[in-house]
C-alpha cells in the first residue's frame, strides 16, 4: 500500500487511474482545478470503489497549493496527469499551453523535491515520436519535433524529466507514452467527457450515435493504409489506467527515468472503428469523407514488448470491448456528467 497524489485525478484517465488505485489498496489524493471536469467523477469512483479518497481542488500552477498538498499528507509518489490536451487550441494559444503544461509539471517537481518525493509516473503520448518513424513505434526510436505545440509540451517535459534523474539519483520517473485511449469503465458510471465539440474519434463517434451530433467527418479517405482512413492504435482505458499501476511499481524500487509505450500494439482504421462500433453496439453513425486534418499521420501503433516484459503489464480488452464500454457509458450519459 501506497499514498499517491493524482494531478488532475478528476479528469478522463486520471478517474479510471483513482478506481484501479484504490481497487489495489492504495490511498489516494487528488489534486485538480477541474478545468476540464468535475468532481462528480470522484464521487463516482468512490461509490464504485466503496473507499474514499481524498479530493484537493487546485492547480499544479500554484506553487503553495502544491506545497501544502505535500506537508498535509506523507505522499510517497505522483502520478501526473494535470494538463492541456487539446491540440487544435494548442496552435491558437500556445502561451497558456506553456504555461500549464511545461511550467505547472516544474512546479510540480520542485514541490515533490522539497517534500523529498521522487516517484513520479508522467502522463506522456506517443505524438513526442518523430513522424518519420514507421510503425510499430518502439522506445529506441528517435523522438521529433511534434506538429503541434500540445505536442511539443510534452516532449519538452519529458526532456526536462530525463536530464532531472540523470542529474539526481534520487529520482526515479516513468514516461508512459500513451497511444489512444478510448473505452470506459465497465460500470458505465465513468467515462470521457469533454467539452464542447470533441476534436478526438471515439466521442465524436458516440455523440453522433446518441444523437447530440449529425455525422462524423471522417478526415481523409486517400491515405495509404487498408481502407484509405488513418490508422490508431485505440487502447482500453482501464488497461491503460493498470499500466500506471505497474509502472508504480516498477519505480518504487527502481531509479532513472525510462519511457514505456501503452498500446495494444494494433492498428485500427477510422472505418474499422466506425463499423466495428455499428456492429458490436447495433446503432448507425452516419459519416461522410471530409479531406484530411492537419497535422495527422496515416499511421501510428506501438510496439508495446518493452511494457509487457518490464511491467509485467498485459492489455486485456479488445477493440469490440472499448467500443461496447464507450457506447455503455454514453448511452447512460447522454450529456456527461451532467
Ligand atoms: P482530461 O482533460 O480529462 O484530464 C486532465 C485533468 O487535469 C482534468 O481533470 C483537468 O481539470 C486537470 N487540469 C488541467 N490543468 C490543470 C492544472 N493547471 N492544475 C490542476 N489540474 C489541471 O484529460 P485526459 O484525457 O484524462 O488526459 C490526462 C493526461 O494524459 C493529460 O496530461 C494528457 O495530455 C495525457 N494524454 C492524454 C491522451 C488522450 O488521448 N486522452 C493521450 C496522450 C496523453
Ligand atoms: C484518430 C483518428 C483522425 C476525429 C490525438 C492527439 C494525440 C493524443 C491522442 C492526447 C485519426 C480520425 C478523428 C474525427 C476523424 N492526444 N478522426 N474524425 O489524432 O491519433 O491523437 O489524441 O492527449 O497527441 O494528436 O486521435 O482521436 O483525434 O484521431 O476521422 O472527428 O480519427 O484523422 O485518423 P489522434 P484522434
Amino acid at each position: 500500500m501506497a499514498r499517491i497524489l493524482v494531478t488532475g485525478g478528476a479528469g478522463y484517465i486520471g478517474s479510471h487511474t483513482c478506481l484501479e488505485l484504490l481497487h489495489a489498496g492504495h490511498e489516494v489524493i487528488v489534486f485538480d482545478n477541474l478545468s476540464n471536469s468535475c468532481e462528480e467523477s470522484l464521487i463516482r469512483v468512490q461509490k464504485l470503489a466503496n473507499k474514499a479518497l481524498v479530493f484537493v481542488k487546485g492547480d499544479i500552477r500554484d506553487q503553495k497549493g502544491l506545497d501544502q498538498v505535500f506537508q498535509d499528507h506523507s505522499i510517497d509518489a505522483v502520478i501526473h496527469f494535470a494538463g492541456l490536451k487539446a491540440v487544435g487550441e494548442s496552435q491558437q494559444i500556445p502561451l497558456t499551453y506553456f504555461d500549464h503544461n511545461i511550467a505547472g509539471s516544474v512546479q510540480l517537481m520542485q514541490s515533490m523535491e522539497k517534500a523529498g518525493v521522487f516517484t513520479l509516473v508522467f502522463s506522456s503520448s506517443a505524438t513526442v515520436y518523430d513522424e518519420a518513424n514507421i510503425s510499430p513505434l518502439n522506445e529506441d526510436m528517435p523522438t521529433g519535433m511534434p506538429s503541434n505545440n500540445y505536442g511539443y509540451t510534452k516532449l519538452i517535459v519529458e526532456q526536462m524529466l530525463q536530464k532531472l534523474a540523470q542529474a539526481d539519483a534520487r529520482w526515479s520517473i516513468a514516461l508512459l507514452r500513451y497511444f489512444n485511449p478510448v473505452g470506459a469503465h465497465k460500470s458505465g458510471q465513468i467515462g470521457e467527457d469533454p467539452q464542447g465539440i470533441p476534436n478526438n474519434l471515439m466521442p465524436y463517434v458516440t455523440q453522433v450515435a446518441v444523437g447530440r451530433r449529425e455525422k462524423l467527418s471522417i478526415y481523409g479517405n486517400d491515405y495509404d493504409t487498408v481502407d484509405g482512413t488513418g490508422v490508431r492504435d485505440y487502447i482500453h482505458v482501464v488497461d491503460l489506467a493498470n499500466a500506471h499501476l505497474c509502472a508504480l511499481n516498477n519505480r518504487l524500487s527502481a531509479q532513472g527515468c525510462r519511457a514505456w509505450n501503452v498500446g495494444t500494439g494494433n492498428g485500427s482504421s477510422v472505418l474499422q472503428v466506425k463499423n466495428t462500433f455499428e456492429q458490436v453496439n447495433g446503432v448507425p453513425v452516419a459519416f461522410e469523407f471530409a479531406s484530411r486534418r492537419e497535422g495527422d499521420v496515416a499511421t501510428s501503433f506501438a510496439d508495446n514488448a518493452r511494457a509487457i516484459a518490464e511491467l509485467g503489464w498485459q492489455p486485456q480488452f479488445t477493440l469490440e470491448d472499448m467500443l461496447a464500454d464507450s457506447w455503455n457509458w454514453q448511452k447512460q450519459n447522454p450529456n456527461g456528467f451532467n
